[in-house]
């Protein structure tokens, strides 16, 4: 939930840390900080964001090939400079950067401080590195080797980067349950959370795995388990472009990424979908496609805008591929005793592919015999890697905290996947195979339809902007669309709103319509649009303000509603790939109209890599 950089090689070591920061701060952003080794061992960290330190650091002389850098999203002890990353030991010839949570950092605090160390600060991290100090110190070994005792008695989730005074050029890293990508360059290694301070320098690059220390100098990578065996490093090549992590004349990476939707849904399908030909397929899948085709059950894990993907897959699996599905939060999910049948499948959702709460639901599926497909957007990660089989969502890098273009590609490959699995079954005929084949092609355009009326969305933002609650409301496919037009408005624009099923209304939350309540309503043509006109004219009977997204050309909703966003026509499937569109922008216009952090919204982070 935080942001690691490292560097060690011939550049100056401070532009890279910075630089690296700004690219990371996605990721957390409460505090920053950077340690530089030049003989000395020098700390500066503030409160606030990367460009906060920036300007505290505008006079300080920086010289140093070698440091690394931090910016924090904090989990223990609040958002200060003092618990601000890295850390020094208590003998100050260490720094720490941490990513994660050390659980037994209580008993581990009290035995150094029954010692006699003394902590300047509340976090967990600042504990760890004492007690690396005085893992080394008692054991009189080497530095990696009290790096890796300490990391034995740890409990909890780390990514850790370590310098030294007695090692000037060299970084110790080690990771479990919070990522570290090695970046390979010719004289000089980089470290961080992901691959996006790196892209711009190297496309070489190692993942750390589970359990495995680094020791990296600027011409050479010595990777160890956790129990001393040496391990050969495999160097990825990645294909990310450095285009893909500016913001191209955007004011925000979350516009951009709404606009990049046309473009981010035809790559999730590229090479997989042909309708001239009648092929869809997905590669990912195809050793494991029968343990779905026979699934008694399919379980679907995620959190957040994940989780309201599964729902749109819960609708698909279940019409065309005929399988029961259940949709779980996978921070629920972990700590219950849940019941995995044998012929159980899992499928974990994931743009990140390190959020803590859906990794640990897939141990636990896995240890209980779920054969487990992940479908997630960054190459490469964890869950990508603890999966059995799985898909890519092929999204590009998305840095806008709140998840768009991800969402889009997920529910695009969760529908290849259920209508894969649906014609190996014959639970589709092959005209409805072929009708969607085609529709799945039509579907980027339909979304540059969309887009093109965001000024129309803009105005409607601009006159509910003050509004206190809103309430979103879907019937079928479109439900789990309004629990996500909920969830984008509510963490970027700080406006409590809620989605429910459109026929939830009269069992409670229609006590909450009056004049000064916006009730969006997602009600384009499908199997249950009368019963949504008759939500809709229940709300108006009662005041409420209805802005209504509709299929292109619905007079009738025309006559009934303030506003109205149109749509094109898709297949009711596909609808909620075009129907989340204009909840998107609205959100977006709504935040930026409110002064909000669009891409670095308050109290959150992109990656949860902390339970
Ligand atoms: C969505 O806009 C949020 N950023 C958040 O709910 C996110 O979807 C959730 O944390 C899951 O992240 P993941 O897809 O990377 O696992
Ligand atoms: N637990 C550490 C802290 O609170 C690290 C948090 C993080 O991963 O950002 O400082």
């Amino acid at each position: 939930m935080c942001g690691i950089v490292a560097y060690t090689g011939y550049r100056e070591a401070y532009p890279v840390l910075l630089k690296g920061l700004k690219r990371l701060e996605y990721r957390g952003y409460d505090s920053a900080g950077i340690a530089l080794l030049n003989g000395d061992l020098n700390v500066y960290k503030k409160k606030g964001k990367v460009s906060d330190l920036e300007s505290h650091l505008k006079e300080t002389q920086l010289h140093s090939t070698i440091g690394v850098g931090h910016t924090r999203w904090a989990t223990h002890g609040q958002p200060n400079d003092v618990n601000a990353h890295p850390h020094y030991s208590f003998n100050k010839r260490l720094a720490i950067i941490h990513n994660g949570i050390i659980e037994n950092y209580n008993v581990l605090k009290q035995d150094l401080t029954n010692k006699g160390y003394q902590f300047l600060s509340e976090t967990d991290s600042e504990v760890l590195v004492h007690f690396i100090e005085d893992v080394q110190a008692n054991s009189n070994c080497s530095l990696e080797e009290a790096i890796r005792l300490a990391l034995h008695q740890v409990v909890g989730a780390y990514a850790i980067v370590v310098i030294s005074k007695d090692h000037p050029d060299t970084l110790f890293a080690a990771r479990k349950g919070s990522p570290l990508v090695i970046g390979v360059g010719k004289g000089e290694h980089f470290l961080a959370s992901d691959a996006t301070p790196i892209i711009e320098y190297t496309s070489d690059v190692i993942y750390l795995d589970d359990l495995e220390i680094a020791v990296i100098t600027k011409d050479k990578v010595s990777i160890k388990s956790l129990d001393d065996v040496l391990t050969t490093p495999y160097v990825h090549t990645l294909e990310m472009e450095l285009e893909a992590i500016e913001k191209n004349g955007f004011d925000h990476f979350m516009l951009k990424e709404i606009f990049e939707q046309p473009k981010s849904v035809k790559d999730s399908m590229r090479g997989r979908v042909n309708a001239a030909k009648g092929h869809l397929l997905l590669g990912g899948l195809r050793d494991y496609l029968n343990k779905l085709v026979h699934a008694q059950r399919v379980v679907i894990l995620g959190c957040g805008t994940s989780w309201h993907a599964g729902l749109v897959a819960e609708y698909l699996f279940e019409e065309f591929a005929r399988i029961p599905v259940e949709v779980e939060y996978a921070s629920e999910f972990r700590y219950r005793n849940p019941i995995i049948n044998e012929g159980d499948v899992v499928i974990a959702i994931s743009q990140s592919g390190e959020t803590a709460d859906t990794l640990a639901a897939i141990e636990l599926a896995k240890s209980k015999g779920a054969i487990i497909f992940g479908v997630c957007n960054v190459v490469g990660s964890s869950i990508p890697r603890a999966t059995h089989a799985g898909a890519y969502t092929h999204a590009g890098p998305e840095i806008g905290v709140a998840s768009t273009k991800a969402f889009t590609a997920q529910v695009t490959v969760l529908s290849m996947m259920a209508i894969i699995v649906a014609r190996a079954k014959g639970t589709i005929t092959e005209s409805q195979y072929q009708e969607l084949l085609v529709e799945f092609e039509n579907i980027p355009a339909k979304i540059q339809r969309i887009l093109d009326k965001h000024a129309q969305i803009e105005y409607i933002a601009d006159i509910f902007k003050d509004a206190r609650n809103f309430l979103f409301l879907g019937r079928g496919y479109n439900f789990p669309v309004a629990l996500e037009g909920a969830l984008k408005l509510k963490e970027i624009s700080y406006i409590h709103a809620e989605g429910y099923p459109a026929a939830e209304m009269k069992h409670g939350p229609i006590a909450l319509i009056d004049e000064e309540m916006p009730v969006v309503f997602i009600a384009t043509r499908d199997s249950s649009y009368e019963k949504i006109i008759s939500n809709i004219q229940e709300v108006r009977a009662r005041k409420g303000r209805v802005i209504v997204v509709a299929t292109e050309g619905d007079a009738l909703v025309e006559k009934m509603a303030e506003f109205v966003i149109e749509i094109p026509h898709t297949h009711e499937a596909l609808v909620p790939l075009l129907s989340v569109i204009p909840l998107q922008i609205l959100s977006y216009h709504i935040a930026v109209m409110r002064g909000c952090n669009v891409d670095q919204p308050r109290n959150l982070a992109k990656s949860v890599t902390v339970e």
